[in-house]
Formats: structure tokens, sequence, C-alpha cells
């Protein structure tokens, strides 16, 4: 059984190909190599150098490594860039996995799982999230991860395909600093970029309905998104009938100040203070996952906390900005 994960180049890739492959699974790697880079991965593991919107690629790649498992995290994820280039979202990720479900079902692969986003509810209204929520996208992107299940769930029962959309919450930390996230896109690296700065961490609102005013959110160590990938792996290979959508989160919320907190303590930043500018449009207050589905489906639960996440990201972000 060999398991095909596009974008395994990537900070999430590499850290699934590196799980993946420590539980002794076969792997070969599509990537564009856009974003990522090679040398995120082990040198015993193939790399293709493409995108799944090239057919001629894919099929080639499936042939050609008897791949027999999808793992599809390759994709554009930039919520921002999203809403000023919508047909680039639509086409990067929703016209990238149909060519990749429709090769995969022509060439009979049985095991399709996906890398799909809490962005997928939007602004939900509730202290915990279910896989029941309403999914009520506010953005391109989110919009293109919930068009992506969709096709999953519709292609898997046409084409007797195992599938599963885990949606991940936000997601932090490294294995390793070598695998460090290399983009700047989110809060724990955008406050170490301003601390390298010496200019302070910008706090994005602190007038939400919340304990102190500033947004929670459901943050998860990348090892931990990694190993729901061996789960969840190995349950499609157990259960050709599966046909799951899950959560992949810690169910605790923790607010953009407490966060700031955990990152003044672990960088010895103790007296950098915060600023509060106006809320970022399009944030909602609190998206907090529960976790009870994903435990349930695939005895799967996070393993690191918010410290480890902020410690290992800072070791990766120290390697990249010496
Ligand atoms: C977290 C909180 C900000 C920076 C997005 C996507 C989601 C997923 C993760 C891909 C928010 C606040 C941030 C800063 C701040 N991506 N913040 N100061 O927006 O929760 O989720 O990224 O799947 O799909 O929607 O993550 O890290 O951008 O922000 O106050 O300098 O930190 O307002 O409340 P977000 P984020």
């Amino acid at each position: 059984m060999t398991w095909l994960i596009t974008g395994g180049a990537g900070f999430i890739g590499a850290h699934v190909v590196r799980a993946m492959a420590a539980a002794g699974e076969r792997i070969v790697v599509l990537d564009d190599l856009s974003t990522g880079s090679a040398d995120r991965l082990p040198p015993d593991v193939p790399l293709e150098t493409g995108t799944v919107l090239d057919r001629a690629t894919v099929d080639r790649v499936l042939r050609e490594h008897a791949v027999t498992g999808v793992v599809h995290i390759a994709g554009k994820k930039q919520v921002a860039e999203s809403v000023a280039r919508p047909l680039y979202y639509y086409r990067e990720n929703v016209e990238g996995i149909r060519v990749l479900l429709e090769a995969a079902a022509e060439a009979g692969v049985g095991r399709f799982l996906f890398s799909s986003s809490a962005a997928v509810y939007g602004m939900p209204d509730v202290d915990l999230v279910t896989e029941d929520t309403p999914c009520a996208p506010i953005n391109p992107y989110g919009e293109s991860k919930l068009a992506g299940e969709w096709l999953v769930s519709a292609v898997g029962r046409a084409h007797s395909m195992a599938t599963a959309s885990l949606r991940y919450f936000n997601v932090a930390g490294a294995a390793t600093p070598e695998l460090g996230d290399a983009g700047v896109s989110n809060l724990v690296p955008m406050v170490f970029e301003k601390l390298d700065a010496g200019e302070p961490p910008r706090i994005f609102g602190d007038d939400y309905p919340t304990p102190d005013g500033t947004c929670v959110r459901d943050y998860i160590h990348v090892e931990d998104i990694a190993s729901a990938h061996v789960a969840a792996a190995r349950r499609l290979a157990a259960d050709p009938a599966a046909s799951l959508v899950l959560n992949i989160g810690r169910g605790e919320g923790v607010s953009v100040s407490e966060m700031i907190d955990v990152i003044r303590d672990v960088t010895g930043h103790r007296d950098a203070a915060a600023e509060t500018t106006g809320r970022r449009p399009g944030d909602p207050a609190r998206v907090v996952a529960a976790a009870d589905r994903i435990r349930a489906e695939l005895g799967w639960t996070a393993r690191h906390g918010v410290k480890e996440m902020v410690a290992s990201a800072w070791a990766g972000w120290r390697l990249r900005h010496p």
C-alpha cells in the first residue's frame, strides 16, 4: 500500500510525511514547491515535482508508484489572499481536488484523506464547534475547503473510496526546528516577528465577548495534526466504507492575550507590552473544537499543550532568524 501525499514538502505536509513514514507507511510526495521545499523530506521518500492540476503528472505518479491511498494537503491557505484572488483559490483548491479525485477514482485508489479547515465554519456562535455545526464560510478560502469536502464525500460514495476530511483548527509548533513554519501569516510567528523587531505585538481587538476581550482559538500542535493523519489512514485502510468528517483540535480555547503571555515567557521578552489595534474584519470571537468525534472514531486525542507549541515554534523561528 503506497500513499501519495500531495503538499508533502510544506509545513504541515512534511510533518504528516514524517509521522506516516515513522508508522511504516510507504509514501510518495507530489509537491509543486511553490511554498514547500524538498529539504523538508526524508531522503528515502520519493518526491515528484508538479501540481495536482496537471492530470498527466497525477496519472503517471499514481501508476508508477502503484498508489492505493491519497492524502491531499496541497493547497493555498491565505485567507486574505483568497478574498483578493477568489478565482485563484477556486482553481488551486477546488479544481485541484477535482482533478486529483478524478484521477484517483479512475486509477482505483481506495482511500482518500483530505486536509480541510475550521474555516468551513465561518463565524460559529457556539461554545464548542461540532462537525454538525452549520458550515457558513465567510471567505473564498473557507468556501474552497467546504467545496473540497463535498467532492470528497460524493466521489467516495460513487467510487467506493474510503474517505475522511480532517478540519484543522489553529496549527502551531514544529516537530523539529528544521520543520518549523516558514510562513508569517498566523498569530505565533507574527508575534515573533514583532518581538524580533523590538516592536509591540499587536492584539487585533480586545472588545470581543470573551473573558479577557481577545479572540479565543483552539491551538493544535502540528505533531498532533500529523498523528491524527496516521490514525485516519489506518482507519481508512481497515474500513472501506468509511466516510468521515472530523475536527482536529484540543477542545480547549486559548485567547490571544493568553497566547502572547506564553510567547513572552518562552521567548524571554517578559516585559514586551502588546498594543491593541482595531478588530480584524472577519475574525470570530471564539472558534474552539469539540474533539469528541475523532476520539470516538479514531481513538485519537491531542497530546501537546500550548507551551510546547510555542517553545517548538520559537526554536524553528530562531533557526530561520538567527
Ligand atoms: C488567530 C487570532 C487574530 C495575529 C486562520 C484561518 C484558519 C487557519 C488558521 C488555515 C485571531 C489574532 C493574529 C496578530 C492578533 N488557516 N491575531 N495579532 O484567523 O484564527 O485562522 O488561520 O487553515 O483557516 O482562518 O488564525 O493566526 O490569523 O489569528 O491579535 O498579530 O489571533 O485576530 O483572533 P485564524 P490567525
